[in-house]
């Protein structure tokens, strides 16, 4: 480095607010962990709270060469090894008070043939501690898992662990509130036809009508005529006239015209 490359560099980082000297190093770590997925720790952070000290953490808590450390447990943390030595609910917030505050995690959703699924980690991480559900009922890693069916759910697996009508709302009924649904348009030239999803699943459960009369996908479906819905297709399986008013009338019940 040439002398005014080094002074320029020097007179920049005195510019430079607050963390100069910690920016000369990357902000995250990220640290492998298996059983939940990486921990991000963050420098920036860190200095920015406890001051530019590296001789806090390095190398009496962690060594700067990152070979040099051992895989380290929770356990070993509450006894205040590693992040405890000063996660321990005096200095700042203890491991056991706010896994994801370290584990962070984010919503996962699932395929199925009613539409997808989406798993709220943020809402079931405020109830429960990783380890209620990892990894007895789920392997923290989407690949690993096998694919539940609702008949195992029913029985207690998976989701159906603490949805059974007593801990959180019932597998068996709240189908909606897993199987999110909306209104349907279908495209007429004469007038549009509404779908709407939310009476009909007050009376009927998904697969009442998922897959055999309709499949949750309007690219999928082919396009049925009223002819044919006379005959007891699609619509027609129940708007008979005698289930429900019947598609030989009704014209504007359906279609917006
Ligand atoms: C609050 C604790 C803490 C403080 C303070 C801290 N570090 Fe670190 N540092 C860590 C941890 C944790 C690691 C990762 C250790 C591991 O995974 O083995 C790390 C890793 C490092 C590494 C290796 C990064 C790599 O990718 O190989 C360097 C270099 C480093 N720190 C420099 C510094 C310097 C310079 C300072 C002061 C400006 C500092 N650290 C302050 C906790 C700290
Ligand atoms: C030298 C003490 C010290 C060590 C060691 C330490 N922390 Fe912290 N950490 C703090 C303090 C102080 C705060 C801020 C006060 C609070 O939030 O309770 C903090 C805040 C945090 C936060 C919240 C702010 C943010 O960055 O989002 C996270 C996450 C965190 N630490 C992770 C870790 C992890 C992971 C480790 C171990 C790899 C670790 N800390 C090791 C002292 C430490
Ligand atoms: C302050 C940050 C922090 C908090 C809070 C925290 N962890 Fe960790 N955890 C880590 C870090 C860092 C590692 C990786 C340590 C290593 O590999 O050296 C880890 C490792 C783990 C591991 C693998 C090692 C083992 O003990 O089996 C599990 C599982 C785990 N954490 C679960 C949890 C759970 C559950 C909670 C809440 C009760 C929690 N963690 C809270 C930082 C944290
Ligand atoms: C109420 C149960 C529950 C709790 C509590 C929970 N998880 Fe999960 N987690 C799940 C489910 C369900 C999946 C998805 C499994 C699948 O895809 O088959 C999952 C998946 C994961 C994955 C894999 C994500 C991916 O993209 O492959 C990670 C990592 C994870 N969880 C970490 C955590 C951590 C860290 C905590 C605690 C802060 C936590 N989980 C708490 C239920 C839970
Ligand atoms: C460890 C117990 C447990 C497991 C396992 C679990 N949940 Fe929950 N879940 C709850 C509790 C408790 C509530 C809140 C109480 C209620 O609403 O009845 C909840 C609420 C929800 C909510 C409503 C969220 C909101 O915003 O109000 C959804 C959606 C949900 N769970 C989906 C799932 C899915 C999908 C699975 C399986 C992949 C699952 N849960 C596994 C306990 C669990
Ligand atoms: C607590 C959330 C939740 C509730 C409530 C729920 N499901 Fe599911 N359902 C799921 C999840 C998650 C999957 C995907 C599981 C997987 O892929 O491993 C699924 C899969 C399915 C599947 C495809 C697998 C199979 O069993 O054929 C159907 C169909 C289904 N659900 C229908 C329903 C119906 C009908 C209801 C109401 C009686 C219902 N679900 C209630 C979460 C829920
Ligand atoms: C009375 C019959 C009926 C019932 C019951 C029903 N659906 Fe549907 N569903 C339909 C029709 C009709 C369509 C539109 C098909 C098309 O576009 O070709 C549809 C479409 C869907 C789609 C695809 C939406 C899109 O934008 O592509 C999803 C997802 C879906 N339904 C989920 C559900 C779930 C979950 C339940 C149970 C909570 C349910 N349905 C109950 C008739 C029904
Ligand atoms: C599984 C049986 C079933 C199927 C399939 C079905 N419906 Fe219905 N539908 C009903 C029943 C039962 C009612 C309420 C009884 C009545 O109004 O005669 C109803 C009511 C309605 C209503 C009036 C809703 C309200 O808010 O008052 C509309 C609009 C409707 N259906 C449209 C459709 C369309 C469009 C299709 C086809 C895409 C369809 N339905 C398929 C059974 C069904
Ligand atoms: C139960 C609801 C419902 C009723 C009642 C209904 N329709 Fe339809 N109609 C639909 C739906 C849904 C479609 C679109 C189907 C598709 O695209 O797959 C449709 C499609 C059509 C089409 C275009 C396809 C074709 O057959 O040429 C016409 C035209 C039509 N309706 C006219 C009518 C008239 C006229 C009436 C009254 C005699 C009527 N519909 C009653 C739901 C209804």
């Amino acid at each position: 480095m040439s002398r005014t490359v080094l002074i320029l560099a020097i007179a920049f980082t005195l510019l430079l607010p607050g963390l100069a000297s910690a920016r000369w190093i990357d902000d995250i770590v990220k640290m492998d962990v298996e059983a939940t997925g990486p921990v991000n720790f963050s420098h920036y952070n860190h200095l920015e709270t406890l001051g530019k000290k590296c001789t806090l953490c390095h190398n009496k808590v962690y060594n700067i060469v990152r070979s040099k450390n051992p895989d380290f447990s929770m356990d070993e943390m509450r006894k205040g090894k590693a992040c405890g030595a000063c996660h321990n609910g005096d200095k700042a917030f203890a491991v056991d008070d706010d896994c994801s505050a370290c584990h962070p995690t984010h919503d996962i959703a699932f395929k199925t043939e009613v539409g997808n699924v989406t798993f709220p980690h943020d809402v079931h991480t405020e109830m429960y501690s990783c380890s209620d559900c990892h990894s007895d009922l789920f392997i923290p890693d989407q690949k690993k898992n096998k694919q539940f069916t609702m008949a195992e759910m029913d029985e207690g697996e998976a989701c159906g662990a603490c949805h059974d009508g007593d801990t959180a709302f019932s597998v068996k009924e709240d189908c909606a509130s897993c199987h999110p649904t909306k209104d349907i348009t279908f495209k007429v030239e004469d007038g549009d036809a509404t779908f709407p999803h939310s009476t009909h699943i007050e009376m009927y459960g998904c697969t009442d009508c998922h897959s055999d009369l309709f499949i949750a996908d309007q690219k999928k479906n082919k396009r049925f005529t009223m002819d044919e819905m006379g005959e007891g297709e699609a619509c027609g399986a129940c708007h008979d006239g005698d289930t429900a008013f019947t598609v030989e009338d009704n014209c504007d019940s359906c279609h917006d015209m």
